[in-house]
Order: structure tokens, then sequence, then C-alpha cells
């Protein structure tokens, strides 16, 4: 059984410590742990009252998530059995919060009598990331102490509330910084002569909003603007709205109840906590020993003062490193230096920071305009446009200058990194740190290793990005690395269907009702279309097929929000993309002109030909082994590129779907269009085994043929 529940005695109160590292779940050892301890607390005359605290640096962090879609073991207490025992214990009973009392933990300590909290303490119900809602009482307790409004917010958005600020709103009743037993000790001592409070007799937040829709509606609007097709947030709401109008807390208990197992079974469930999981596994590199050595990084440098670089910085800031910024150029990074500051000041101003939290960020970042300024920085990431002969020189530049054991990272979306690492004397410390834009904004990380990587260099930039507070994830030194090459397959696919009838507001909005953030014409329209139509013209090549409507928007100035035209219209000043008839004789004629009939095309046909091609991309990749598991991809996808998160991912996707239909779909599309169709082998061997996507084969386990070519990924690039 994992987990349990210590038992000690300190000046006549039972000190429950729960001992499940390296978070304290509520698994099964850690229930029937804290049922033993209560017992003998209750049964000990000389005990006064009860502290339940956590072992190390979690109080806990709610119910154990890998249990969910298990079957149940009927010989061990439920949370609400466990909950039940502490809510109604008669000796006073003290929540000694000590870390993150997340989820079930929080929910654990709103049925104590108490609560007192570390200052380093937080508290939360992120259920909903899961695709579950907190469904051990904390949707009928929260709203009871800090009124239905407040408690919304946190169970819809899942933020963690610090200690000081769950002070404030009344969760917590003291904080210290002084030691959580001994002053929960001394806080129960202060109130022995007190009545019992519990959380579930107080009524009165609810009764002030009682018959007042408002609430909810205020809740449904939050809902429908951060939880986009999520199925758990609408149940949260209706299970606050139990909380407001059910003859008792009894009947608002069995609400949750109802509504938390449609949750707990809906598909939703299971790709949200998938995502969990492959988070925390992306960030494991399979072949890198877990007791690596991560080096300080104390000090970083960026290069160049552009977009990115000034993202970049500012994770850093944000991060509490300090950072310097060169540019070569003074009005650049003058420039630079500016956006970053409007940038914190829309954050002061949007009251995400305060004007200290200001000064302080803006007092990690400097600049200069000389390389011997970053001469001792123990992390160098070059950020500037997309050039190879230009990266190579200031590697080799860096190289000269900057300490030996700093590590040189290039952010670039594809550029080789061998060929980077191959100009310094130090390949081992070159790897690749692709954010994604705006950087200080979007969790995705692709880690790039290139040949010489070394394990100490991988493991520190995983630990860096977990500091950046980012999403890490490796990818192997191949064209396009992991998620624009994928990205490839899926905007081939969207101009394909453009070229054979589908307009793009069709193709967009099938894609967005099937839950991406954007679809890929307004994507297009937002990256630019003139970026590739220029690369086109100087190096001369003619565009794919595919690009030729692209190309002839560009011919007539329609190059995306940029110029307010392209696929779409967009009035002066506004992001909102209007459909764009006009350009629809264009798009018929280049059809016509290259031998395309175009005709009615269903938005199934849409969703399946995009995120298919997605799919089958994302196989050649794992069996490629360039990523290290089918997981990785999913959350590549999550973070950097739109995906819903409640379909878990496009690989996730295909499990769900069975890889069975997936192989039969792609085989459909691939008599009209085989070349493009061409099936990864792992979705013809898993769809015959009943299989799903998991782990990348190992490089000994890779044959021979599926060792990674990178020419024919290459000339996609
Ligand atoms: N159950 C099982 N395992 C958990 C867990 C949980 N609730 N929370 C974390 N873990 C595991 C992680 O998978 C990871 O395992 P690994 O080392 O094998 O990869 C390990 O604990 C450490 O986790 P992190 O890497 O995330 O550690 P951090 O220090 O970065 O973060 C944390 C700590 C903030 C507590 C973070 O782990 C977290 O947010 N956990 C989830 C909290 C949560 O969602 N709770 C609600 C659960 S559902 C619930 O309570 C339902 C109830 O209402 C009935």
């Amino acid at each position: 059984m994992k987990g349990q529940c210590l038992y000690s005695v300190k000046d006549g109160f039972a000190i429950l410590e729960v001992d499940n590292p390296p978070v304290n779940p509520l698994s099964e050892g850690v229930r029937v742990g804290i049922v033993d301890c209560l017992e003998k607390a209750q049964a000990d005359s000389n005990i006064h009252g009860i502290i339940l605290t956590g072992k190390g640096r979690s109080f806990i962090a709610g119910a154990d998530i890998s249990e969910f879609g298990k079957p149940p073991n009927e010989e061990i207490p439920t949370i609400h059995a466990v909950l039940e025992k502490l809510e109604s214990s008669e000796k006073p009973v003290v929540a000694a919060i000590n870390g993150s009392a997340l989820g079930g933990g929080l929910e654990t300590a709103l049925c104590c009598n108490y609560r007192v909290s570390s200052s380093k303490g937080f508290v939360g119900l992120p259920e909903v990331n899961l695709g579950l809602l907190p469904g051990a009482g904390g949707t009928q307790r929260l709203p009871r102490i800090i009124g239905p409004s407040e408690a919304l917010k946190m169970m819809l958005t899942g933020k963690h509330v610090p200690a000081k600020k769950a002070e404030e709103m009344g969760i917590i009743d003291k904080i210290t910084d002084a030691d959580v037993i001994e002053e929960s000790i001394k806080f129960l001592h202060d109130k022995k002569n007190d009545p019992l409070p519990k959380v579930r007799d107080l009524n009165s937040k609810l009764n002030d909003v009682s018959g007042d829709e408002k609430v909810i509606v205020e809740a449904r609007a939050l809902a429908a603007k951060i939880r986009k097709g999520q199925f758990a947030p609408n149940k949260i709401i209706q299970c606050v709205d139990a909380a407001i109008n059910a003859d008792s807390f009894d009947e608002g208990m069995k609400k949750e109840q109802e509504f938390f197992i449609e949750c707990l079974l809906n598909p939703q469930r299971e790709a949200m906590i998938h995502i969990f999981f492959s988070e925390r596994a992306a960030s494991k590199i399979q072949d890198v020993p877990k007791e690596t050595e991560i080096m300080p990084i104390k000090k970083a440098a960026i290069i160049g003062s552009g977009t990115m670089g000034g993202g970049i910085a500012m994770c850093f800031a944000n991060a509490g490193i300090p950072v310097h910024i060169i540019d070569q150029d003074e009005n650049n990074l003058e420039r630079g230096v500016a956006v970053i500051k409007d940038n914190y000041d829309f954050m002061m101003n949007k009251g995400r920071i305060d004007e200290n939290q200001k000064d302080a960020v803006m007092g990690l970042i400097t600049s200069g305009l000389e390389y011997d300024e970053i001469a001792d920085a123990d992390i160098v990431i070059e950020a500037v446009y997309e050039n190879l002969d230009l990266k190579k020189e200031i590697f080799k530049k860096l190289d000269e200058v900057v300490k030996k054991d700093a590590i040189l990272a290039s952010n670039t979306s594809g550029l080789d990194i061998d060929a980077l690492a191959k100009v310094t004397n130090r390949p081992e410390m070159v790897v690749g740190t692709h954010f994604f834009s705006p950087a200080n904004i979007m969790r995705l990380l692709e880690v790039v290793r290139a040949e010489k990587t070394s394990d100490q260099v991988l493991a520190t930039i995983m630990s860096v990005g977990k500091k950046l507070k980012k999403a890490p994830v490796v990818s192997l030194n191949a064209p396009g690395f992991i998620g624009n090459r994928m990205l490839f397959g899926y905007t081939t696919q969207a101009n394909k269907l453009l070229l054979e009838g589908a307009l793009p507001h069709q193709i967009d909005s099938a894609l967005e009702n099937f839950g991406m953030s954007m679809g890929p014409f307004r994507m297009m329209d937002l990256v630019g279309l003139d970026l590739g139509w220029r690369a086109r013209k100087l190096s001369k090549t003619n565009p794919p097929v595919t690009a030729l409507i692209n190309d002839a928007l560009c011919e007539q100035d329609r190059f995306g929000q940029k110029t307010n035209k392209g696929f779409y219209n967009y009035k002066e000043g506004s992001r909102a993309p209007h459909p764009a008839p006009e350009n629809e004789k264009l798009y018929e004629k280049v059809s016509e002109d290259n031998g395309y009939k175009r005709r009615e095309i269903s938005d199934t046909e849409i969703v399946d030909r995009c995120i298919l091609a997605l799919v089958n991309e994302g196989a050649k990749i794992l069996q490629e082994g360039v990523s290290q598991r089918s997981g990785d991809m999913d959350v590549v996808y999550i973070n950097g590129y739109g995906f819903p998160i409640w379909r878990g991912g496009p690989m996730q996707y295909a499990n769900m779907e069975g890889l069975e239909k997936v192989s039969n779909k792609i085989d459909e599309f691939a008599k009209n269009d085989p070349d493009f169709w061409s099936k990864a082998e792992i979705i013809e061997q898993l769809s015959k085994e009943n299989g799903r996507f998991g782990e990348a084969p190992t490089k000994e386990e890779r044959k021979e043929k599926l060792s990674f070519n990178q020419t024919s990924v290459a000339k996609n690039f």
C-alpha cells in the first residue's frame, strides 16, 4: 500500500504526519493511516487535540491521481470516509499546512476545525485541470468560507493561492514563519474554550446570494472564456448552484458526488490526466541518469534583443535569474529593452504584478553592446534571426569569449544544432532551446539534443526549463524538430482541402469546433503569408502546389493581418477575421489550373485529414526515436500549438479513437494521395495488435530501416 500516516505526541497533542513522498497524495496507505491515527488519538484521554500535517514539502497534494480509473479497493476507506471521521472528531483538529494543500488536500484541511499555514504554504482546487471537480466536499465547503463567487473563480481557474492571500480570503486562520506544528499547538491552546467550528455549518455567505443569478451567470461567462469545450467547468458551476439552493449541506454533497462521477467517466478526464503525467514524464530523459548533477545557473545572457530575445530575457528575470542582453545595434537594443518595460507595465496595469515586483524583475535585466560583458554567464542563449551562417559566427565568438564551462544554446525553430556545435571547441556544451512566441507566455520549450550534447547539459536545461515555468520536451536534432515537422503535414492538408473546394473559414471553423485554439488559415494570416513567399522568391524555388494560393494572395499585397487582408479581411486595429469572398475567384482559378475539381467537403473530412496528418507524422517521429515518447508530442501540441488539452494531444487522441480506425482512415485517404499518406509502420503494427502509442524504441531496438533519415525529411523544410 502506497503511503502512510505517522503518529507522535507532543505536549498532549497528537501529531498526524502524512508520509507519501514526494508530495503526499491521499493514496490507500495514507487513508488507512489517517483513520487509524484518528482512532488512536480519540481513544487516548491524554490527547487534547490533533494536528494534521505533511512530511516534507507538501501538506497533501490531493487524491492520488494514479488511482483514478482503477477499480476501488473495498477494504480501504474512501476519501469521503476519512474526511467524515476528521470532521466528526470530538477533539479539535488543526490542519498544519506546511506546503501545498491542493485538491483533496485542501478539502481535507476544510474538514478540520482550523487551518494554520506556514508562510510558504499554498492552497488550491486544481481538479479542473484534470477534467474533474473537487469531489471531496470542496464545491460545498469552499463557497461557505469565501463565498460562491470567489470559490467559483478558484475552482474554474484551478489557480494556486499563496498562504497570505488565502488568509485574507478567510481560508486560513493564521500564517506563520515559525514552526507550523508549534504554532498550531499554540493556536489550539488559545481556542481551547471555543466551540468547535465546522465549515459545513457556515451558511451566511450562501444566503447572501440566494435567489441572485449573477454569480452563476458570471461563472458561466468565465468558463466559456477560459475553458472552452471542457466538460468539468459546467459541472463545478452546477455543484455551487446546488450549494446555494439545495435544502441542506448533505443534499449538496450528494449532487457533488453525482457530478464527480460524471466527470470521472468522461473521456476528457483520461485525456487531461494523461497530460498531467506526460508533462512530468517529458522532463525525464531515458538515457540520462537521474542522479546527473545539475549545473548552477546564476547568470544568463541573451544574444539579440528582438521579440524572442526580449521574451526569453523576461523568462529568466521572472524566475529571479539575472540576465544580460547584448545586441550589436544600439537602437535595436534600446527598442528591445523598451518593449520589455512596456510588457511589464502592461502586466502591472492589469494587476498581475505590483510596482515592487516590476522593479525587481527590471532590476535583473541589464544590457550592452559588447561580448566581453557576458564572459561570466553560466548560460548564453543566442536568439538572432534564422540564418545559419550568422549563428555560426556568433557561436565562434561565444566560444572564444564566454567561460569554458558555460552552456551555449541556440533559440532556433529548425536549424542544425550540430552545425553550430561544430564551430566551437565545446560541442558537448551546445544545445538547442526552441522557445515559442511570445516566449514569456508560451509554455512549450523544445530542447534540442545534438549529437555531442552532454548528459549534464541536458539535465541542466530541463531543470532550468522547469524553473522558467516551461514545459520542456526533448527532441533529437532533426529537421523541424517535433512540433514544426508535425505542423507541416497539418498545414499541407489544410492547403490541399482549400484546393479541393473547402474555404478557409470552413476549414478553420471545423478545426476550431474540434477544439484547436486557432484554425490554420487564421494562424497563417497571423504569422504573415509573405514570409514563405519572400523566402521562395529569394531562393528562386518554385512554390509547391500547396503554396500557390498563398503566393497568389501575396502578389495582391494580401500578406495577412499586417496588411489587414490575407485569407481573411480585418478591420483596422482589429484581429477579428471576416471571410473574404473576393478571394474565391482566385481559389477557383488556382484549383482549375492545377487539375483540382472543387467539391463539397464535410467538416468530418477536414478534421480527420488535418489531425491524422499530425498523428501520422508524429508516429514517424516516434519510430525514428526523434521524440522519446508519444506523450512528449502531446505535451508539445498542447503547450505550443493550441491543441485542446481535453483531447489529450494528437497521439492520445489517436489512442483513444483506436489505432485500427486511424489506420483504416489513412488507407482510405491514401487511395487519392498515396505520396502524402505513406503510413507510419508503427501505426500499421499497433493497429494489428490492438496497441497504443507509448515509448519510442530505444537506439538498440530500432531496426536499421527505421533509423532516422535526415535527408528524406529535410526536403520538406
Ligand atoms: N497524485 C499522484 N501523484 C502525484 C500527485 C497526485 N495528486 N501530485 C503529484 N504527483 C507526483 C507527480 O506525478 C510526480 O511524480 P514523478 O516524480 O514520478 O514524476 C511527483 O509527484 C512530483 O510532482 P511534480 O513534479 O509535479 O512536483 P512539483 O514540486 O513540481 O509540484 C505540486 C508539486 C504543485 C503538488 C504538483 O505535483 C501538482 O500540482 N500536483 C497535482 C495537484 C492536484 O491536481 N491535486 C488534485 C488531485 S485530484 C483530487 O484531489 C480529487 C479530489 O477532489 C477528490
